[in-house]
């Protein structure tokens, strides 16, 4: 289990400071997928890069499995079970996506073993295995082999950010199947997902909207789920009635 407790995230701003995470407590409990979701630049990425140890909060402590690990690294984070699929994976020149997968899992996996995980994620695996992680992958290639990283790790709590981006919409639809087979199997381990499509958020157990760095709604995905597409759908409404005034169309014009 993940708990924040009160964390804020402070960048300094041509002189003031910007608050960009605003007193967040959540919990992300055993077994459960949890699905953050919310406006681009709501702080969603900070959040996420919190739980992992890249940033440090300005105030707030983070606890996993009753540890407070605010003061540990990336690396001792990483051994406590905590896994992270980046928004924009970053490239290694000179290891092959065999080695990466075999470091992610922690053991001498076989190359068939780890074939295992490029075919969840929709890669002809043969074709992968001995090809270096960098420039010459596809952005979606890269991702995708991010993401089998992260599933190799079996961790105790895998954190994805915006795992859909960039990828198709074939290796998407075997990307939710991954992620439903996962929440089948979690026992002692729980998964965040941070994610903007409809299909994800349909398979979520609880679902957090963050906006402008501050927890807006919580709760299951029966509770917040038809919130949030009433919202999507009334704000478009809005914006749409507000250009058709703005272009001076009557309303019903198509804007
Ligand atoms: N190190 C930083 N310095 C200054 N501003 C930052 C920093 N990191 C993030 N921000 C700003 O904080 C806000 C939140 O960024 P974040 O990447 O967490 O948003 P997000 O919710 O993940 O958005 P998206 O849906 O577009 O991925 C943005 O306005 C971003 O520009
Ligand atoms: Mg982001």
């Amino acid at each position: 289990m993940l708990e924040l407790k009160n964390i804020s995230f402070q960048v300094p701003a041509g002189g003031a400071d910007r608050e960009i995470v605003r007193n967040v407590s959540l919990t992300i409990p055993d077994r459960k997928l949890v699905v953050v979701t919310g406006p681009n630049g709501g702080g969603k990425s900070t959040l996420a890069k919190l739980i992992a140890g890249i940033e440090k909060p300005t105030e707030g402590r983070v606890f996993f499995q009753g540890e407070d690990i605010t003061d540990l690294s990336i690396t001792d984070r990483a051994r406590r079970g905590i896994a992270f699929a980046f928004q924009q994976p970053v490239r290694f020149k000179g290891i092959r996506v065999l080695d990466l997968i075999r470091i992610a899992a922690g053991t001498s996996l076989s190359a068939a073993d780890a074939c295992v995980y490029l075919s969840a994620v929709g890669l002809c695996a043969r074709d992968y295995v001995d090809r270096e992680v960098n420039a010459s992958l596809s952005g979606g290639e890269l991702k995708r082999i991010e993401i089998a990283t992260v599933l190799a790790r079996k961790a105790g709590l895998s954190v994805f950010d915006e795992p859909e981006a960039g990828i198709d919409l074939w290796s998407f639809r075997n990307l939710i199947e991954v992620f439903e087979r996962m929440r089948e199997e979690i026992r002692d381990s729980s998964i965040l997902i941070i994610s903007h499509q409809e299909r994800i958020l349909n398979i979520a157990d609880e679902i957090i909207v963050l906006k402008d760095g501050a927890v807006q709604k919580q709760g299951s995905r029966e509770e917040v789920y038809p919130e949030l597409i009433g919202d999507a759908v009334s704000g478009t409404m809005r914006e749409c009635e507000g250009r058709t005034r703005a272009l001076g169309m009557e309303a019903g014009d198509r804007c």
